[in-house]
């Protein structure tokens, strides 16, 4: 093992199927505990293809394009060779205790679904994660993510998942999040960020989840929402510093809510009647 650990190993980002198997031994010798077992069949006795946990093209042979990893207490550090496996489609590592910087994904243009979630990843969201314009879902939540929450996100124009919940980031929520109308559920809770609520979220009459508690943002009830009216079923705005009356047609407004957590603001005065109105609604 001390041998193995002592190799540098390299993968290029080469047009031919012979150096995935590279990124992938790469990987795997980064990796610092593994209390199942579950690289020891990542052994030459069978094609990385597989190997558990991979997932080959069918048209490309020998291309990954998903590495699937999940709750398996792996730890140490996410190898910058994933970043050249430049088939990816998904890249699920969520729920072990990697640690470290985020792999560079600048070369990950076919990427789709990128859950690193619930990990203990320290680094700040790179810019070049624009790069990846074929994202659906960006789960980064539950990690110890620093900076602001990048601006350019709102260039990943396909994304209908994004959620950062549980970091350490700073700063406001930017408002150019509301050009991403794909969105259907965005994460930003317990985050620390402040400033008020963008109104540019209004325009994202997709979604359908909005996590936005456990901040300190503030400003009244953002009625920028009241333009999801068609699509917002989950709303949790809870432990801010949110202020003043709640509109009075809050319930007419958002008829398709299911749950509502407003709890531990500095709201005033009554709670709306009209959210008698919203009978889907299971949870305020
Ligand atoms: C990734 O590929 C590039 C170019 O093909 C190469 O220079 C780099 O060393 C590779 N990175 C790793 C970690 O193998
Ligand atoms: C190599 O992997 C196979 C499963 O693919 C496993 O049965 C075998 O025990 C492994 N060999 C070694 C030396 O660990
Ligand atoms: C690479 O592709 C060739 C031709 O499609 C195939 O025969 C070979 O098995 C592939 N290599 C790997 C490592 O899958
Ligand atoms: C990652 O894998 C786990 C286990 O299969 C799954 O529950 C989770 O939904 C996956 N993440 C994404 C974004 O699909
Ligand atoms: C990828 O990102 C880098 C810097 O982050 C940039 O220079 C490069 O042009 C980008 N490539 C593509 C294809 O978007
Ligand atoms: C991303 O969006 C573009 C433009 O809307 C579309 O052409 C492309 O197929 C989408 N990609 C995926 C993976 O959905
Ligand atoms: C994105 O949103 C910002 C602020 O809402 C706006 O100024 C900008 O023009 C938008 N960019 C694109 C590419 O739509
Ligand atoms: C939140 O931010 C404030 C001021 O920037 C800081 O004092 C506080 O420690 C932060 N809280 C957490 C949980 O990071
Ligand atoms: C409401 O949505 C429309 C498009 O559906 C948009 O033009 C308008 O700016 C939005 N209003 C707010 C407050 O975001
Ligand atoms: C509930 O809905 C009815 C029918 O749309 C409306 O007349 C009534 O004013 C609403 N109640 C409240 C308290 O908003």
């Amino acid at each position: 093992m001390l041998l193995l650990g002592a190799i540098k190993i390299n993968c290029a980002t080469l047009p031919d199927n012979s150096t995935d198997v590279l990124c992938l031994q790469a990987f795997r010798h980064e990796i610092t505990s593994d209390p199942f077992g579950w690289f020891i069949s990542w052994n030459s006795s069978a094609n990385h293809c597989l190997w558990p946990g991979v997932i080959c093209s069918r048209a490309h042979p020998g291309r990954v394009v998903a590495l699937q990893l999940f709750g398996l207490y792996l730890a140490g550090q996410i190898s910058s060779s994933i970043g050249n496996l430049t088939f990816l489609r998904t890249l699920n590592l969520s729920t072990n205790g990697f640690s470290g910087r985020l792999p560079p994904l600048k070369h990950l243009q076919k990427l789709q679904v990128l859950d690193l979630s619930v990990n203990q990843l320290q680094d700040s969201i790179p810019d070049a994660i624009t790069n990846c314009s074929n994202l659906r879902i960006v789960d980064l939540a539950t990690n110890i993510l620093v900076g602001e929450i990048p601006p350019k996100l709102s260039l990943l124009y396909n994304l209908s998942h994004l959620r950062l919940s549980r970091n350490n980031p700073i700063g406001v929520i930017p408002p150019t999040l509301g050009n991403i109308t794909s969105i259907q559920r965005l994460g930003l809770a317990y985050n620390n960020l402040t400033g008020t609520i963008p109104d540019e979220l209004g325009k994202l009459t997709n979604m359908r989840m909005l996590a936005l508690g456990g901040n300190r943002l503030s400003g009244g009830f953002p009625r920028c929402l009241f333009n999801l009216s068609k699509s917002l079923q989950v709303l949790g705005l809870e432990s801010n510093m949110l202020s003043k009356q709640l509109p009075p047609n809050i319930g007419d407004a958002l008829p398709n809510l299911q749950e509502l957590y407003l709890n531990t603001n500095v709201f005033e005065g009554r709670i709306p009647g009209s959210l008698g109105n919203v009978s889907g609604l299971g949870t305020i």
